[in-house]
């Protein structure tokens, strides 16, 4: 076979035959591919889409160049959830605890953030002690004992997304569904869980802003979960704004903590709980999240779950030597802080990486003090800046400059949860035919 015929064929509008592709990951995954070959079939991919079949057959390829874990040793039923990414987005941190307490065992493997939007292992490590490396054995124990699990993917887990993220980061390749579509799931699918909830965010702080484009990203990926054995259910959820008030990691923690102690952001609690809900029925557990919230026993499982890996959950969080400020130009109402723009100031404050081999700081981040609905008077502080090197200021509040939107009246009630999408949801009534990125 030569990878030559596959970049021709796939450029030309052909389609790929499952040897052909199961040859391309193989190849890929081995090394024997080289990186202008895999990225020049990437870039034709990202122009001529995929087949459903050869979507279905990339997929289990990508599966079957590692280990799929076997977790039906449990006791307890598997479920996870994935969110495409979002600014503020911490619900792993409330929800995996809340999951356990209600007798579910939710093993998440996580990556770490790249750009604007956070990653879950890089709040835990906020966490003194806290390590994200399990080997398989203390990965099972935790899962039975606990209920929960945050940890780094092991390497031999979808091996193959591992080079093709890569490769698509630097060539321009991530823009396309069935790419983004065969990298989450074969991640999800390899990890072994029965039920997946994703939460598939839109609008300007989610990596597809266009709820159209999300919701094909949606169908795409539920219907890869089902022809894989793993239930799936999605929910399409508003990430135009922050999702609560705090925007980096040790921040981010400490809110999770206190949505754990039943005073987090109504947001956040409402996105969760509907998240929480679906796993629940996925689950098949007769069980009640918002009564186990309310009642404290999640809270229980999060420390349950921090102490198992080593982590101290009553240690302080770090926190910055410098807090600035972020005020009000004018009087006015607050109908909108933009995600985007929020997620940017606490990445250039030092909470997130350009490159994967950057160091995060843990204390940096942008926490709200005001959010959409409030009236502000000019110079009124908005948000709150934390940074450990105060020469980054200048650039968090450029991000910043066009975030606020200031009006006259109150601005109708956001709407967090659009919608929800199964295995049977009817198609849309005409495939949206534009991409737009934020990255
Ligand atoms: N997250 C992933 O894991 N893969 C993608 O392709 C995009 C986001």
């Amino acid at each position: 076979m030569s990878a030559v015929d596959l970049i021709v064929a796939k450029r030309d509008g052909g389609e790929l035959g499952d040897q052909q592709i199961r040859w391309f990951i193989e190849g890929v995954t081995s090394g024997a591919i080289p990186a202008e070959q895999a990225a020049a079939l990437l870039m034709a991919v990202v122009w001529r889409g995929m087949t459903p079949r050869e979507l279905a057959t990339w997929t289990a390829a990508m599966i079957d160049s590692g280990r799929r874990l076997d977790l039906s040793s449990l006791a307890r039923p598997t479920v996870d959830k994935h969110s495409t990414g979002g600014v503020g987005d911490k619900v792993s941190l409330v929800l995996c605890p809340l999951l356990a307490a209600c007798g579910a065992a939710v093993p998440q493997l996580s990556g770490r953030g790249l750009g604007h939007t956070g990653g879950t292992l890089d709040k835990m490590e906020a966490i003194s002690g806290w390590r994200a490396a399990l080997s398989h054995d203390q990965f099972l124990g935790q899962l039975q004992e606990v209920g929960a699990v945050i940890a780094a993917a092991t390497a031999d887990l979808a091996p193959a997304d591992r080079v093709l993220y890569a490769l698509r980061d630097v060539t321009g390749t991530v823009a396309s569904i069935p790419l983004i579509a065969s990298s989450i799931m074969s991640k999800k699918i390899a990890e072994g869980t029965a039920g997946l909830v994703l939460d598939v965010k839109f609008g300007s702080g989610a990596f597809l802003p266009d709820p159209a484009m999300g919701t094909e990203l949606a169908r795409t990926m539920v219907s890869l979960g089902h022809a894989h054995g793993v239930e799936t259910v999605a929910l399409l959820t508003d990430m135009d704004q922050p999702l609560g008030l705090a925007a980096g990691n040790a921040l981010e923690v400490a809110e999770a903590i206190e949505a754990l102690a039943g005073d987090g952001p109504t947001d956040l609690v409402e996105v969760t709980l509907a998240l929480a809900d679906e796993m629940v029925a996925l689950a098949g557990l007769d069980a009640d999240p918002a009564e186990m919230l309310g009642a404290g026993r999640a809270m229980d499982a999060w420390r349950a779950m921090v102490v198992a890996q080593g982590g101290d959950p009553a240690a302080s969080l770090p926190t910055a030597p410098v807090v600035d400020h972020w005020t009000a130009p004018a009087a006015g109402v607050i109908s909108r802080i933009d995600a985007l723009d929020v997620g940017s100031a606490a990445w250039r404050l030092g909470a997130g990486r350009a490159r994967k081999e950057d160091a995060v700081s843990a204390a940096a981040g942008v926490r709200l003090r005001r959010v959409a609905g409030d009236r502000v008077a000019a110079g009124e502080v908005i948000a709150e800046l934390h940074t450990d090197d105060p020469a980054l200021l200048p650039a968090a509040h450029e991000a910043l400059s066009q975030a606020l939107t200031l009006t006259d009246t109150a601005p109708e009630p956001r709407r967090l949860i659009a919608s929800r999408i199964t295995r049977s949801s009817p198609p849309p009534e005409k495939p949206s035919d534009s991409v737009v990125f934020s990255q």
